[in-house]
């Protein structure tokens, strides 16, 4: 079958390409070693070893850092961020201007994750758009691979972007941005006929080049029959325990969003609380005159100190 691994490799690559893969170069190949920094082959490797590939979102400084110290494979930089860090309602709202600046600053801070950019709503409706904002990705937000979400019906614009150069993930199941012509967040692929156009979207997503599909909110059995037929690593959220790869947001796996909990995560610690117990300890230590204390005054020596008082009118 023909895979991103292939048609990176093999196909002729213009100019316009390398630039786009220079800054994938210069951070450094590697092979699997924890040190060094995560490329496709240490996708592929691992999918070809059976070792599950492990993903988490990152939108930041800090979610880079502790992600990529923790030793994800991928980090993905997704448009979740509209919800869990920019306080919108929904991802539709999510802008590329917005998504550059997360971009931007994970690659800024992770040295070794592989790191994906999640394309947002309305920005790849025409083949251009897909093409010219894929690369605003890699140029400017430092990503090395691109996310969008669709199955057939973007068969077109993955290709076209794969033939610029760029790495494509694709996104079925519960897509976020068209949630709401899902009827909303729910479990997906439970008819029979809507499973078998999952596996189609699959089929066509791997055949016009993605290096690996997000399965989100799918029955297990549903995933584990698209993972058996197609060839590219699949990568599961609420999907079961068969996938390639696993994926989280990091706000989900922390502890740190009141809004939603999915069935399909699980927090493991409480972050929420852990930081709102500090604030509210904050708060009452100013309030008590606890805060600050000795160890966190400046002082000045006394001479000069004298001198100061001496010299103020
Ligand atoms: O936006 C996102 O965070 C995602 C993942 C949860 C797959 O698309």
């Amino acid at each position: 079958m023909l895979n991103i691994f292939n048609r990176v490799r093999y196909s002729s690559v213009s100019k316009r390409c390398l630039d786009l893969v220079s800054p994938v170069l210069s951070r450094g190949y590697s092979n699997g070693s924890s040190n060094k920094k995560k490329t496709l082959d240490t996708i592929r490797s691992k999918y070809q070893a059976e070792k599950p590939i492990s993903v988490i979102t990152a939108y930041d400084y800090t979610s880079a850092r502790l992600s990529d110290e923790a030793g994800f494979d991928v980090l993905l930089v997704g448009d979740s961020l509209g919800m869990l860090q920019l306080g919108y309602d929904a991802t539709t709202k999510v802008t590329i201007s917005e998504m550059l600046i997360h971009c931007k600053s994970v690659s800024r801070t992770a040295k070794h994750a592989f790191l994906i950019g999640d394309m947002p709503f309305g920005s790849y409706l025409t083949v251009e758009d897909a093409v010219q904002n894929a690369c605003l990705f890699i140029k400017e937000g430092g990503m090395d691979a691109i996310k969008l979400e669709g199955g057939e019906r973007i068969a077109d614009k993955v290709s076209s972007i794969v033939d610029t150069g760029i790495s494509v993930m694709g996104h079925i199941g519960l897509t976020p941005q068209t949630a709401t012509t899902l009827s909303g967040y729910k479990v997906q692929g439970t008819t029979a006929k809507s499973a078998l156009q999952l596996l189609q979207d699959a089929i066509s997503l791997q055949n016009s080049g993605c290096f690996s599909i997000v399965l989100e909110c799918i029955p297990e059995k549903i995933a584990m029959e698209i993972t058996n037929t197609i060839d590219i690593p699949t990568i599961g959220i609420g999907a079961g325990r068969h996938t390639n790869g696993q994926v989280q947001t990091f706000h989900d796996t922390i502890g740190l969003y009141d809004l939603i909990k999915p069935k399909f995560a699980k927090p493991y610690t409480d972050t929420e609380k852990i930081i709102s117990i500090a604030l509210k300890s904050f708060r009452t230590e100013i309030q008590e005159n606890i805060f600050p204390s000795e160890e966190h005054i400046f002082k000045i020596k006394e001479k000069n100190y004298q001198e100061f008082l001496n010299t103020k009118c």
